[in-house]
């Protein structure tokens, strides 16, 4: 049994996102945590929610509410949503918490012990009436490219120029429409992170095994990007973790706040501290988790992610957890994903383009849409939504394949035998075939379940399914039963355990059918079919089940065109 830690990117607090945003890490890590707790090793999953930055503060001005009461409302949305799809998070954090703030307060004053920290004057813009220093995109203006009045300091949405905010004509604060605004000197934090270039080389040189994807963008930004710049690390902010306190080995950061993306990641570890304290567990208990003198030398750590996400988490955290030089723990494997397209154009939440997941769930159960989405994982390259794809996936795979099975071997077992395993009749040469075939295609889908190739383990999945519908399309126990209905008998006791084995190794993708599934064969035993042929004997004759409701119902041509309507447009 192996211990695995698994982090999915945290997603941001403002607003509820959309399937490109799931299909890109919380969905793939959840198949990847309960294939790997099927297996029966031990799993700690963790997510939570990126609350700090200027987004959150901007949401919450829009909303007219406090910050932090526009975080805790949100998180809870988040959280039902996460629920609504079956993401099986051990915890789902909060990057506000305390925990956060004394573990990002503690990786800073061990990097700026160890010289990685440095301060910096520079100059910026003070808004006079606001009383405070201005981000970036907290300035206003005309845009000196197109003449929009309403661009932003650091780009203009309307020509998507790049911009500086003294490059405005007429700028002015975003907040209080003040144009009283002075350039003002002010001290930051900077990591400086290029001192650790060759270790970080060093250390990405050695994920041979890690997805080209994950290690390209690695290497652009080591090399011929400025990802490895010295950045500032500090904001100013008032919501977000303090830069200035007890112990701190600087001073004047007054007012400041680490930058979003500094203390982000140490959610990860926060998170699974606060999960212990959740649960009344010692500090032992999440260290193990992450700190290699306190037993998580054998972990093994995987990250999900989205492509943009992929230089923070191979260049920057790292970067935290090495200049620490304490014991803690640096990702094994990053599992990296391109973008899901939407019906010919992007998903967009600032356009509400797209379909997002309370929207999702308001029109089918969870499973549909984990299915569609893994088995279209934009793992090689970006893919796409469609209503068509996703009718045809549906309606073939889910209704077609797995539910008529599941339908038409429990009536036809209640019809002509009753609502319990049939007895009587031995297996075949046909049963046999069944059997080596099945055992092969398992061993394959585990491979690529290993492998996290969602797209490929999908495919294995969909043809174990197929292969109990071949087999039970040729062995027809509907007109053996007519001459043999003790051959007949064989047959659908053998089909009764191949739902129970298809609940089994269906669950990953498509928990709550495969509950149902159980739930109708009156059984508890969810043990991986390590060896198909005894897993096949595991309900008994005599052994009772109930014909279970319809698993999957096919969409509609009306329904696809009217969902295909309704959310072209705009998400109000
Ligand atoms: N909130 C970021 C995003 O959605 C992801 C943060 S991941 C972490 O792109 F590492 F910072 F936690
Ligand atoms: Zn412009």
């Amino acid at each position: 049994m192996a211990r695995i830690l698994i982090t999915s990117a945290i997603p941001y607090i403002n607003g509820i996102k959309h399937l490109g945003n799931l299909v890109g890490s919380q969905l793939p890590a959840d198949l990847y945590a309960r294939y790997m707790r099927a297996r029966g090793h031990e799993v700690m999953f963790i997510c939570a929610t990126d609350e700090h930055g200027t987004p959150a503060e901007l949401a919450a001005a829009k909303a007219g509410m406090p910050v932090a009461e526009y975080c805790a409302k949100m998180w809870a949305v988040q959280k039902e949503l996460a629920d609504g799809f079956g993401l099986s998070f051990d915890h789902f954090g909060r990057s506000s918490s305390e925990q956060n703030r004394i573990l990002t307060q503690h990786f800073a004053r061990r990097l700026g012990e160890n010289g990685l920290i440095e301060v910096v004057t520079e100059k910026q813009i003070y808004s006079v009436a606001d009383g405070r220093f201005l981000p970036d995109r907290y300035i206003e203006g005309t845009c000196p490219n197109c003449g929009y009045e309403k661009a932003r300091g650091d780009q203009c949405e309307n020509c998507t120029k790049q911009l500086e905010p003294t490059d405005l004509i007429e700028p002015r604060s975003a907040i209080s429409g003040s144009t009283e605004l002075e350039v003002r000197e002010t001290r930051h934090l900077y990591l400086r992170q290029s001192r650790l270039r060759d270790r970080l080389e060093t250390w990405i040189d050695s994920k041979t095994d890690w997805p080209v994807l994950t290690t390209s963008i690695a290497r652009k930004w080591l090399h011929d990007g400025d990802g490895l710049q010295d950045r500032g690390i500090t904001r100013d902010l008032d919501w977000g973790v303090p830069a200035q306190f007890e112990g701190a080995p600087w001073e004047g950061m007054e007012g400041k706040v680490f930058y979003v993306w500094f203390d982000a990641p140490i959610e990860y570890i926060a998170a699974t501290w606060e999960w212990a304290d959740a649960q009344g567990l010692s500090d032992n208990d999440w260290k193990r988790w992450w700190r290699s003198d306190k037993g998580a030398e054998d972990v093994r750590y995987v990250q999900f992610m989205g492509k943009d996400n992929v230089p923070f988490h191979t260049l920057s955290f790292p970067a935290t957890i090495m200049g620490s030089g304490e014991p803690w723990k640096l990702v094994d494997y990053i599992k990296s994903f391109n973008y899901l397209n939407y019906d010919g154009g992007q998903f967009s939440t600032s356009q509400g383009r797209g379909v997002f997941m309370d929207q999702a769930l308001s029109i089918l159960p969870a499973d549909y849409w984990r299915w569609w989405l893994l088995s279209h994982a934009p793992e090689n390259s970006d893919s796409e939504f469609t209503w068509e794809n996703f009718q045809v996936s549906v309606n073939k795979d889910l209704a077609d394949v797995l539910g008529n099975f599941v339908s038409r071997v429990t009536k036809f077992c209640r019809s002509k035998f009753g609502e319990a395993v049939p007895a009587g009749g031995a297996w075949g040469e046909q049963e046999k075939a069944l059997i080596r075939d099945l055992g092969q295609r398992i061993r394959t889908y585990e491979q690529h379940m290993d492998a996290m190739e969602i797209r490929k383990a999908s495919g294995a999945l969909r043809a174990i399914w197929g292969a109990g519908n071949e087999y039970l399309q040729s062995a027809a126990p509907w007109a053996a039963f007519k001459t043999d209905p003790e051959r007949a008998a064989a047959i659908i006791r053998l089909s009764l355990n191949l739902i129970r084995l298809y609940a089994v190794v269906s669950a990953p993708f498509i928990p709550d059918a495969s509950a149902k599934m159980l739930e109708a064969m009156h059984s508890d035993d969810d043990s991986w079919p390590e060896d198909p042929g005894s897993a096949l004997t595991t309900l008994p004759a005599g052994h009772g089940f109930t014909v279970p409701e319809m698993l999957f119902r096919k969409i509609t041509d009306e329904e696809r065109a009217e969902w295909q309507q309704r959310f072209a447009g705009r998400r109000d």
